[in-house]
């Protein structure tokens, strides 16, 4: 613990003018910002930047420093400016993860073990960053000790397949950093029908078409974008939820960094339907490709006249301020995303009162996933009735499913809802190498394991419901019978064990004994359930009540609790 009463004397100059660039003005909400400015320049926060930047944003040094410690991308001890972020979670520990990073560490790297950095269909992945005058960051997968000493991302590319491409229709061709060439490919036609067709139009289409929120609660788009515009209190906020950080999760990524306009005009959208002034996007923060995407996108709409005081000329005033997260898992949910974007701890609220009457900075608020916001154009250029006749009754239009493991093509793959998982396997080529299927990930680690008897299960929300699983975040990732199943499991535990944010003894406390429960024989079969039921039923988010599913799940298909302790 720094000594809060210090002064900000020690700050150096390079410190300084990191943070004066940053902190123009006494707002709480640039914290985040500003500690971002701070690592990026220096690496670390030291005692004297920490003071100086609480002088400048009239913050409590406590809380500065509550906030400095929450975020795993920041450090209040000093650390070498060059760091290699190397992911060792579910899907890198099977393509090496373990052999990379001792090899790394031999040859001198700074290695920082992270969790899924989104980039699985890659394995193995690694981030580094490189803190100077010049700051920078690069997502390497597959990577190689090599490829890392040579600061070169692979080349490789994101597979993208699938049997009905509406989404994906841009990610394969065309150039991310050209409106120019978004507009000829249908960019911005579908904002100008919303402007046409008025915003209480557009939300009845997207009442019709049933679109669900594919961020994981499933929750009725239109519905909720009818709440905010209907909400008493100005501003209206709408937030797009970019932090992608369910292990096994990639499909907001590719979007964001092969077609950022698209998110764009899906936000612009979105914020006319409801109402709102103001847009912000928060991009999970190990995502550096997708950050610049989107910060080009944003200026060249502003520049263009898509974004700002006039829309178009239609008087809509609407502009998007880009949020980079810094290694919080628990700032994907919501209310936790809202306090970050504050510069409060990242910690989930009590709902209610819900986002759509009491979000951001207290106003309505609608926030969407990327993915249920780029469904958005096709709604309103086509109708909600013509969405609605692709997939069932209850899922409608098609999904993103992002597949890796052992399957012989990984990659991101749209497909009606309704397809089985068998054919969206064969879709990836199958198993890699005809090896036998063990078991598949659903969903991701908040999700579950289904076995091969699953394959013949489509792909919906009340198919996944009835099957006791879910699609979460659309995570299809496949281990083959050559997998230790024990060891997923374990590393699933210590990732909700490290993301807890420790705000609710059921999921603090559980999130230990869970893992426990795991690595020592003697824990009975009613310890255990009780455990999960206590986190289930006492957790106020949605962490700690999945955090026993996927290990639940994985002991119906093998045995992976200790002799003593299976039922
Ligand atoms: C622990 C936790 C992590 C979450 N992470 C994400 C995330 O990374 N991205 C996301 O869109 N939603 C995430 N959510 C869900 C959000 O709270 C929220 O439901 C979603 O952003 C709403 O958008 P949608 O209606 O478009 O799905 C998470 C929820 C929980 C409980
Ligand atoms: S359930 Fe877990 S992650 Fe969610 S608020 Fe409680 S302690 Fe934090
Ligand atoms: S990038 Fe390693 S598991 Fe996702």
């Amino acid at each position: 613990m720094p000594d809060l009463h210090f002064t900000s004397a020690t700050a150096s100059p390079e410190e300084r003018s990191a943070v004066d660039a940053v902190a123009a003005r006494a707002e709480r909400h640039l914290l985040l910002p500003t500690l971002h400015a701070l690592n990026d320049r220096v690496g670390w926060l030291s005692e004297g930047a920490l003071n100086y930047v609480c002088e400048r944003l009239n913050v409590p040094p406590a809380e500065a420093y509550g906030v400095a410690t929450f975020y795993a991308m920041f450090s209040t001890k000093p650390r070498p400016p060059q760091l290699v972020h190397a992911c060792d979670d579910i899907g890198c520990r099977n393509a090496g993860a373990e052999q990379l990073i001792g090899a790394l560490e031999t040859s001198g790297a700074h290695v920082l073990r992270s969790p899924c950095l989104g980039l699985c269909n890659r394995a193995p992945a690694v981030l580094t960053t490189n803190a100077g005058p010049e700051p920078g960051a690069m997502q390497i997968a597959p990577a190689s000790p090599d490829a890392v000493r040579r600061q070169h991302p692979s080349g490789a590319n994101d597979t993208i397949g699938g049997s009905m491409i509406r989404l994906l229709q841009r990610v394969t061709s065309g150039d991310p950093e050209s409106l120019d060439d978004y507009r000829s490919r249908g960019g911005y036609e579908a904002l100008k029908r919303a402007f046409e067709l008025g915003s209480a139009r557009v939300i009845e289409e997207a009442i019709a078409s049933n679109l669900l929120g594919r961020g994981g609660a499933a929750f009725p788009a239109g519905k909720k974008m009818e709440a905010v515009a209907a909400a008493a209190g100005r501003p209206h906020y709408l937030v797009c939820n970019a932090d992608e950080s369910e292990p096994g999760t990639f499909k907001d990524r590719v979007l964001m960094e092969r077609d950022p306009f698209a998110v764009v005009e899906s936000m612009t959208i979105a914020a006319f339907a409801a109402g709102c002034e103001r847009g912000f996007i928060y991009v999970r923060g190990e995502y550096p490709l997708a950050a610049q995407r989107l910060r080009h996108a944003i200026d060249a709409c502003r520049n263009g006249g898509w974004l700002g005081d006039d829309v178009a000329g239609t008087g809509f005033s609407f502009d998007v301020e880009i949020r980079r997260g810094a290694g919080a898992y628990i700032c994907g949910e919501e209310t936790a995303l809202f306090n970050s974007i504050e510069g409060k701890r990242g910690e989930p609220r009590s709902k209610p009162p819900f986002p759509v009457h009491a979000g951001l900075f207290g106003k309505p608020t609608l926030i969407n996933n990327v993915e249920t916001l780029v469904n958005l154009p096709q709604i309103v250029l086509h109708g909600g009735a013509a969405y609605a006749a692709v997939g069932t009754a209850g899922s409608t239009g098609t999904r993103l499913f992002c597949l890796s493991g052992n399957v012989a093509r990984p990659g991101l793959y749209e497909v009606p809802h309704g397809t089985t998982l068998g054919t969206l396997l064969e879709m990836a080529g199958g198993v890699a190498e005809g090896r036998a299927l063990q078991a598949i990930l659903l969903g991701g680690a908040a999700g579950s394991f289904v076995g091969p008897d699953a394959l013949s299960m489509p792909l919906t929300f009340e198919d996944a419901r009835a099957a006791g699983a879910t699609l979460g975040s659309g995570v299809v990732m496949a281990f083959d019978d050559r997998i230790d199943l024990r060891d997923i499991v374990r590393r699933i535990a210590r990732f909700f064990r490290e993301e807890s944010c420790g705000q609710c003894v059921p999921c603090r406390v559980g999130t230990i004994r869970q893992e426990e429960a795991l690595e020592r024989a003697g824990i009975d079969r009613a310890l255990r359930n009780d455990i999960a039921r206590a986190m289930r039923d006492a957790s106020i988010c949605g962490l700690g009540q999945t955090a026993a599913n996927a290990i639940a799940s994985a002991n119906g298909i093998l045995r992976v609790l200790p002799t003593e302790a299976v039922p």
